[in-house]
């Protein structure tokens, strides 16, 4: 139980920003105040107080005094020593230049607290559990009947997660069942269901969604009006994705030449509110999530990957960083675009994945590199993809190669990361979503239990004879790149986490008026979700 005053001196710590480990306590209880060591950690930019910190803060504290004392230099900054050319250690990555002595003030409160980290991450062993990654298991040979068992593994997948968790007014019947008795369907009064893939997804001039429902037996026409309450996130106002699995309640109306299913409702797969596994509280670590490093391109931003390496090196809360996800576009790659050799200073591909590996060497060895592939990196580009070719991984250290998209477990947490090619189609076709929203697509593939359900569309879809875009199960965190924004935020109980890219603003960007949020790592702590986003540019 700790004391009043310890509680009292932990709260000042708290509200002024700073975290607080369990070795800086007994240090810091005997202190006559905190003040000087707030004024010493702002200026210097810390905010893990451990035992290391503490004193390091203190002795420029003591420093100070003796400098005051003295009367000389009374604006000298005072900072935790530092080597030539290099910032302060902390918060504060760019600009480069020294921070001002400034009485303490209050940050925005993190999250971070000082129980959570009762070790460094070094001192913790890795635990990453694969549930799923396609490498070495694609068993299709591309032929119509490999796509026709993906789309029926795809409809029979998710109509059991509606079933079983009750997202259906009634037991659907088959289309073709349904089709047979349309005319005793006829009306409110016998209103049924049906479920399958959506495709043919047009709005008729006056405002309604005409598509068709196809399942293992037949198609049929349907016709969504918009109900007078609907939300715009609703199927009716927000749009439909060819081949997504969707439920639909509602009657024939036969009066018509050609009967075409009246559709009252639709019914989306379950999405309850998820509660999120946590690491054990002895294995409070942090993940720190990256994607779209585009090494090799001109518009690799390399100053900002050398700040983000002192930041590793030397801030504190870097420490607590296990895990280190790359989810995909590591490099520019070669061939990925017409005319893209313009655009690159490295041309040649091994020679690209030979500098990542070189850059990623300098990452603190205590940190463990999980690497998806993107579309721009040397697998085949139909998703799921496997991971690099071994020749490529036996350049790299500390990394764990895997295809995207990956399920994994970190310290039993969930994580589900994909590259986000798919963004593309859900921009073109859902109204909610924009590259400056790819959480809104984030948000559509959970509400699909799909990562990329449209064939023939952006996303190159390999036929897997097992559906493997489906979500089976839902993620504590989801995380995606590709469209180079930034994001972090809950729906319903996953964390999202949008990396953040490595690549300024390319050419092609600039012509469609994109700006992207480059340079941005997004920490996570696995056992409290806390998340910090630091910027380096
Ligand atoms: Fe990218
Ligand atoms: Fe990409």
């Amino acid at each position: 139980m700790s004391s009043p005053r310890w509680q009292e001196m932990h709260q000042a710590l708290t509200a002024a920003g700073l975290i607080v480990q369990k070795s800086a306590e007994n240090r810091i209880e005997n202190l006559q105040s905190v003040v000087p060591l707030i004024e010493a950690a702002n200026s210097s930019g810390v905010r893990l107080l451990n035992a290391n910190s503490v004193e390091e803060l203190l002795a420029i504290t003591s420093h100070e005094s003796e400098v005051q004392s003295d009367s000389v230099k009374p604006n000298s900054q005072t900072t935790l020593p530092k080597s030539e050319n290099e910032g302060p250690i902390g918060r504060v990555i760019a600009p480069l230049q020294r921070p001002h002595l400034t009485p303490p003030r209050p940050r925005k409160p993190s999250g971070f607290s000082s129980e959570d980290f009762p070790l460094e991450a070094s001192e913790v062993d890795s635990d990453i559990e694969i549930h799923f990654d396609i490498t070495g298991k694609s068993s299709t040979e591309g032929r119509i009947s490999d796509m026709q068992s993906c789309f029926r593994s795809r409809l029979s997948q998710i109509r059991d997660m509606m079933l079983s968790k009750g997202v259906l007014p009634r037991r659907p019947l088959a289309n073709s069942d349904a089709w047979r008795n349309r005319r005793r369907h006829n009306s409110k009064d016998y209103e049924i269901t049906i479920v399958g893939l959506a495709s043919d997804v047009k709005w008729t001039r006056t405002g309604s969604l005409r598509f068709i429902v196809e399942d293992e037996s037949s198609q049929i026409m349907c016709i969504l009006k918009p109900p007078n309450d609907a939300s715009p996130l609703h199927a009716s106002l927000d749009g439909l994705m060819d081949d997504e699995i969707v439920g639909v309640s509602g009657w024939f109306l036969t009066g018509e030449r050609d009967p075409i299913f009246f559709s009252r409702d639709i019914h989306k797969p379950p999405l309850g509110n998820h509660s999120k596994a946590q690491a054990g509280e002895e294995y409070a670590v942090s993940a720190a999530f990256l994607s779209d490093v585009h090494l090799g391109s001109k518009t690799f931003l390399a100053p900002q990957w050398a700040k983000m390496i002192d930041w590793f090196k030397n801030d504190p809360l870097a420490r607590t960083v296990k895990y280190f996800v790359l989810s995909g576009d590591g490099v520019d790659g070669v061939g990925i675009y017409p005319g893209q050799e313009r655009h690159l200073n490295i041309k040649d591909l091994f020679n690209q994945y030979g500098e990542l590996a070189r850059m990623l060497e300098e990452v603190p060895d205590w940190v463990d590199v999980v690497m998806l592939p993107g579309n721009h990196d040397a697998v085949r580009p139909a998703e799921p993809q496997p991971a690099l070719d071994p020749e490529v991984q036996q350049d790299y250290s500390n990394t764990v190669f895997v295809g995207n998209p990956c399920d994994f477990s970190l310290h039993g947490v969930r994580v589900l990361s994909y590259h986000g090619k798919s963004i593309d189609d859900f921009v073109a076709t859902l109204r909610s979503v924009t590259y400056s929203k790819p959480e809104m697509a984030m948000q559509a593939m959970l509400e699909r239990r799909h990562l990329a359900p449209s064939w023939g569309g952006k996303t190159p879809l390999s036929p897997e004879p097992e559906d493997r875009l489906v979500i089976p199960e839902i993620p504590d965190i989801f995380v995606t790149g590709h469209v180079h924004g930034h994001f972090v935020g809950d729906h319903k109980g996953t964390l999202m986490v949008h990396s953040s890219t490595w690549q300024d603003q390319t050419d092609f960007q600039r012509m469609l008026g994109f700006q992207p949020k480059p340079c941005i790592l997004t920490v996570v702590n696995l056992h409290t979700y806390a998340s910090e986003a630091i910027h380096f540019a």
